[in-house]
């Protein structure tokens, strides 16, 4: 290992910061020697932080439906080969008790942009959630909004907001988003999102077409600005219906090294062991935990609409129960010596370390 990619280590554990420039080098220059010293010491400030826990987020994906176009995503607008659902009211119910009673304390509603889903509806999703299940937390991730309306949600009971800013290079934003998609509005999200005390989630996918590690850069200094209580970070996995079909996808390589990283910018950080990194590599999401990651997030989805909400092709989960997945992820965590936990797993701020 070159003693400058050492420096550059060492400073990111004491400082959590670096320039750009050095973000851009510490990708540049990597080995494999230095993404085993990362993990190191992601791992022990996780430790330090969480122990061996691993949080469970129970993931209910109420709808494929979709207004937007991103070109990376199998469930954007423009495919016609897309075969369309959207969870009832009572289906959303059925799939939050069977959670519970495995154990699960946080339940992510997460779906495409469908209009469907006004105000009205969602809130009162929310707050029938937050009534039957008060000991738990509840997660949306439904992508941009009105502050009015992350406000109405927020007043109704949702405690944390997932909205990955996909990439903070805005040329590069442009380059995977259509035209009627905005830079300015994604960070507006996450801005009032944070001013109306969520907790709040970005993130961005690894190995994005046009993505290079001077955007990466951007995307680590932005992690350190913002200081996310989570991030969702995955390998790009490609869609066969999309314009990106024939892109690579991102390597488990990358992804657990930046997942160190990113565990040393912002150590209370919680951080999932993505489905696309348990996708691309059959232990990936254990190797996640062995880089810094902390979270996983089980599919409470009906199996009857699992393989419709397929962002990526060969998403794994798709045929399993919810006991069964949750079973799996159990022991996939002991192997490798750690817990999963019941407990809605709130972000730790510094000061309670
Ligand atoms: N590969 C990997 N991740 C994807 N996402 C969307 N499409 C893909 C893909 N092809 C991610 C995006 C989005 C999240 C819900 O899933 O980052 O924010
Ligand atoms: Fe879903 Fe293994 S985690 S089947």
């Amino acid at each position: 290992m070159n003693s400058n990619i050492q420096t550059l280590i060492n400073t990111l554990a004491e400082a959590h910061s670096l320039s750009l420039g050095q973000y851009q080098e510490l990708i540049d220059v990597r080995c494999p020697e230095a993404a085993a010293l990362l993990a190191d010491k992601a791992v022990a400030e996780r430790v330090k932080i969480y122990g061996k826990d691993v949080y469970v987020r129970g993931l209910i994906e109420i709808s494929n439906i979709c207004k937007n176009d991103c070109l990376y995503c199998g469930i954007r607008r423009s495919n016609k080969s897309c075969d369309r659902y959207r969870l009832s009211r009572e289906q959303i119910m059925e799939c939050a008790a069977e959670g519970y009673r495995l154990g699960f304390r946080t339940f992510v509603l997460q779906g495409g942009e469908d209009p469907y889903f006004t105000d009205d509806v969602l809130c009162d999703i929310v707050t029938e959630i937050k009534s039957q299940y008060p000991d738990c937390a509840l997660t949306l991730s439904m992508g941009e909004r009105s502050r009015e309306s992350y406000a109405l949600l927020r007043r109704a009971g949702a405690d944390r907001y997932l909205l990955r800013h996909e990439t903070a290079d805005r040329a590069h934003y442009e380059s995977l988003h259509p035209a009627e998609m905005s830079f300015d509005n994604r960070m507006r999200c996450l801005r009032d999102l944070r001013e109306l005390g969520y907790q709040v989630g970005c993130g961005f996918m690894v190995g994005s077409p046009n993505q290079t590690s001077a955007t990466l850069a951007n995307d680590l200094k932005f992690i350190e600005d913002f200081k996310p209580d989570m991030c969702g970070i995955g390998p790009f996995i490609p869609h066969k219906d999309t314009p990106f079909k024939d892109h690579p996808a991102g390597t488990v390589e990358l992804t657990c090294y930046l997942l160190s990283v990113i565990r040393l910018i912002h150590p209370p950080v919680l951080l999932p062991a993505t489905t696309a990194l348990g996708t691309i590599h059959p232990e990936g999401r254990e190797m996640g935990i062995q880089a810094g990651a902390n979270v996983v997030m089980p599919n409470l989805s009906p199996v009857s609409v699992r393989k419709k909400y397929e962002l990526y092709d060969n998403k794994i989960c798709t045929g399993e129960e919810s006991a069964q997945c949750k079973d799996c992820l159990s022991a996939r965590m002991e192997s490798v010596g750690y817990h999963i936990v019941t407990d809605r797993g709130d972000v730790r701020r510094q000061n309670e370390r």
